[in-house]
């Protein structure tokens, strides 16, 4: 089984996803780490040397290699504006979008400098870019958990449950 994370950067698809998988005693795999591994370089030099464009098609290679596997996997935060992308992730896997009050999650990211796409955005352009995306996350989930207010144990309680009640 797959479980595909998704969801805006902040969400803590990173955080559940690994607490999830170590709790289930499976691979846990987050899409940006695997291409900075692949690429030896951060998200953040790629986007500077290369462009988001270069990125995206790394991310799509990444997603295509990663589909094949199983365990949990957290996505980039943009993986979903590529159709191509939805679909593979919507055909291989359950998708799980976690979301959370965009307030709370400019709260996360503040101070952050190791997202490209947010330096330029103050908490506006940040909450703007979110509801651009909100609607192409809940097309490709199969489920949607709201997290605000939820810690990290809970939250990774309630997408078991889910889950669960899903399958
Ligand atoms: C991005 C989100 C980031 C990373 C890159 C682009 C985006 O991942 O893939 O900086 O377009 O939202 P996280 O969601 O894990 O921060």
């Amino acid at each position: 089984m797959i479980i595909f994370l998704v969801g805006f950067m902040g969400a803590g698809k990173s955080t559940i996803g690994q607490k999830l998988a170590r709790k289930w005693n499976v691979p846990f795999i987050d899409t940006d780490q695997w291409i900075e591994n692949q690429y030896s370089k951060t998200i953040q030099e790629m986007f500077a040397q290369d462009g988001e464009k270069v990125f995206r098609q790394r991310e799509t290679e990444a997603l295509k290699q990663i589909s094949s596997t199983s365990g949990v996997i957290a996505t980039g935060g943009g993986i979903v504006l590529k159709e191509e992308n939805r679909k593979l992730l919507k055909e291989t896997g359950k998708v799980v979008f976690l979301s959370c009050d965009p307030k709370e999650m400019v709260r996360r990211l503040n101070g952050d400098q190791s997202r490209p796409l947010i330096q330029r955005l103050d908490e506006e352009g940040i909450v703007s870019l979110y509801k651009q995306r909100e609607r192409l996350y809940k097309e490709v989930a199969h489920i949607h958990i709201d997290t605000t207010g939820l810690s990290i144990s809970a939250a990774v309680e309630e997408v078991e449950k889910r889950i669960r009640s899903f399958s």
